[in-house]
């Protein structure tokens, strides 16, 4: 079984480390949160990522000081949301407020909504945040090259993380690449595409191979390729299944059968940032 100190962690450039394996909990019914994020605790994440739009945060911070695990064993992602690109540190605020903490860990611009024309602006409310010290480290979600541009060339702090959608059938290469170039590093969001896992059968003997579930290699595969990922289950089982990844590694013949899946923009399951515009 995997443990909890067994998770790599990656360096970001701001210097500060991220569990490389955490515990989304997006459409966690919020009365549901505290004992979903509770039995991940028990089952070993330490890496816990929520947002203001999932309505969540309070249910996180309930299952945190109910855990009595120590604040620095943590690290607590959450986003800003939409609707507050121009209000980025009240907004901030009221997620510490409901997560009880004092502190997150990583601090996000959930969208960049570019018709709106305000993310710059959100870029320099969360470069304020974490010079207050109350996030340690700050980056983005969903920006695409040309987003990510714009925070070069008017603001001096790069973002430590892209957080976007990858999965076997929608990989970004192109996306990740740039962000990689630029020391971003990537989060892979739906990293088993929201639960459609696989049905092929090179990708189910290679889970034979090693005893582990289709779910179990998909997640093996994203670590492999140096992805920062949470995955979220509502059940128990699953959370453990997921978490249980850390004895095998994929060969670089095993990487390709997954790299070979990309659909493309065909793949995509979730919002195109270049036109989602839900506030
Ligand atoms: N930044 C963004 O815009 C954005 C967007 C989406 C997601 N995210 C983040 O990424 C996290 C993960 O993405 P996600 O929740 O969309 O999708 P996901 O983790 O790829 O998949 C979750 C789904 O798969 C099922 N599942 C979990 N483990 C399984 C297993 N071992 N075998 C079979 N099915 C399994 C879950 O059902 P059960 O719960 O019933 O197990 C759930 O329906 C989110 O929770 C959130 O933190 C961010």
């Amino acid at each position: 079984m995997t443990s909890t100190n067994s998770v790599p962690r990656i360096t970001l450039n701001d210097g500060n480390e991220i569990p490389q394996l955490g515990f989304g909990v997006f459409q966690v019914e919020p009365e549901k949160t505290a004992d979903v994020v509770s039995s991940a605790l028990e089952a070993g994440y330490r890496h816990l990522d929520t947002a203001a739009a999932y309505k969540n945060e309070k249910g996180v911070g309930d299952a945190i000081k109910a855990s009595g695990i120590a604040r620095d064993e943590l690290f607590v992602t959450t986003k800003l949301w939409n609707a507050n690109h121009k209000r980025a540190v009240e907004a901030f605020e009221e997620s510490l407020e409901k997560l009880q903490l004092d502190h997150v860990d990583l601090y996000l611009i959930h969208w960049p909504l570019p018709m709106f024309d305000d993310y710059l602006e959100a870029w320099q409310g969360l470069i304020e945040i974490k010079e207050s010290g109350r996030a340690k480290s700050i980056g983005v979600s969903n920006f695409l090259p040309e987003h990510l541009q714009k925070l070069f060339d008017n603001t001096d702090v790069v973002p430590a993380v892209n957080q976007i959608e990858i999965h076997p059938e929608f990989q970004q290469i192109e996306l990740q690449q740039f962000s990689l170039q630029h020391g971003i590093e990537i989060e892979a969001w739906s990293p088993i595409a929201s639960g459609q896992l696989s049905d092929r059968n090179d990708v189910k003997a290679i889970a034979d191979k090693y005893g582990k579930t289709v779910a179990q290699v998909t997640l093996r595969w994203h670590l492999d390729e140096g992805r920062i990922i949470f995955p979220k289950s509502n059940n128990a089982d699953r959370q453990k299944e997921n978490f249980d990844i850390l004895d095998f590694e994929l060969t670089p013949e095993e990487l390709e059968v997954f790299d070979a899946l990309d659909r493309g923009e065909d793949g995509r399951i979730g919002a195109n940032p270049a036109t989602a515009d839900f506030r």
